[in-house]
């Protein structure tokens, strides 16, 4: 394995706000090996969550107390070359967390909240919080009844298009347009 190193320096933000710096010795996100990740993972997570719900968001407050789907952040590909991972409220844990090839629908108040975070030049960086909300039956029928919606990594509502992540969400349609984390991080399998 290549030596990794990893540092934690904490420097203040605003006021009495300590904000860690997180860094590590690779450049290329897809580099870092998996103890990596949960090192620099330790290093973020409260920053990003504070982030998050900063202001006041009810999910960018809430989803940390969710269910985690996987055990790990991890790098997909899809959603820049970020790593993410994702909560699931109690409406929608027992079904997403099956991670079930093919099914019928989420059940209707399903919530699903993935933080991501970046590398850039061995740097981490806070990323948006995606989520995805499942509406009653014809609430948004071009996009499979689920309404789409993001944070900034400063806490405030991203302006995004449904079309643009329900066009992707959608070619997974035969699991209610689920793509779920890598299979390698999934809890439980
Ligand atoms: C190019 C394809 C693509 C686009 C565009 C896209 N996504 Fe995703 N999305 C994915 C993939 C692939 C995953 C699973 C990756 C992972 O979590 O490891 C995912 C996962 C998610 C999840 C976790 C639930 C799940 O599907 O397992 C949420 C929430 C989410 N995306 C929200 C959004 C939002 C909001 C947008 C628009 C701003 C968006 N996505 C745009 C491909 C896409």
């Amino acid at each position: 394995m290549r030596p990794l190193f990893i540092a934690a320096a904490v420097t203040l933000l605003g006021l009495g706000t300590a904000h860690a710096e997180c860094t590590a010795d690779v450049t290329d996100a897809f580099d870092l090996e998996p103890d990596g990740i949960v090192t620099l993972y330790a290093c973020i997570e409260g920053q990003m969550a504070q982030q998050y719900a900063s202001q006041g968001d009810s999910v960018g407050s809430q989803y940390r107390n969710w269910h985690v789907s996987s055990t790990r952040p991890a790098v997909a590909g899809p959603h820049g070359e970020r790593f993410l991972q994702t909560f699931a409220n109690d409406i929608a844990a027992e079904q997403y967390l099956k991670f079930e090839e093919e099914f019928n629908g989420m059940p209707v108040g399903s919530i699903l909240a993935k933080e991501s975070f970046t590398l850039k030049k061995g740097k981490a960086a806070v990323g948006p919080l995606f989520i995805m909300t499942k509406l009653a039956p014809g609430g948004a029928p071009e996009a499979g009844d689920w309404r789409y919606d993001a944070l900034q990594p400063n806490g405030k509502v991203m302006g995004i298009k449904q079309s643009y992540c329900a066009d992707c969400h959608l070619g997974y349609d035969y699991r209610d347009s689920l793509a779920y984390p890598i299979e390698e991080v999934r809890v439980g399998q």
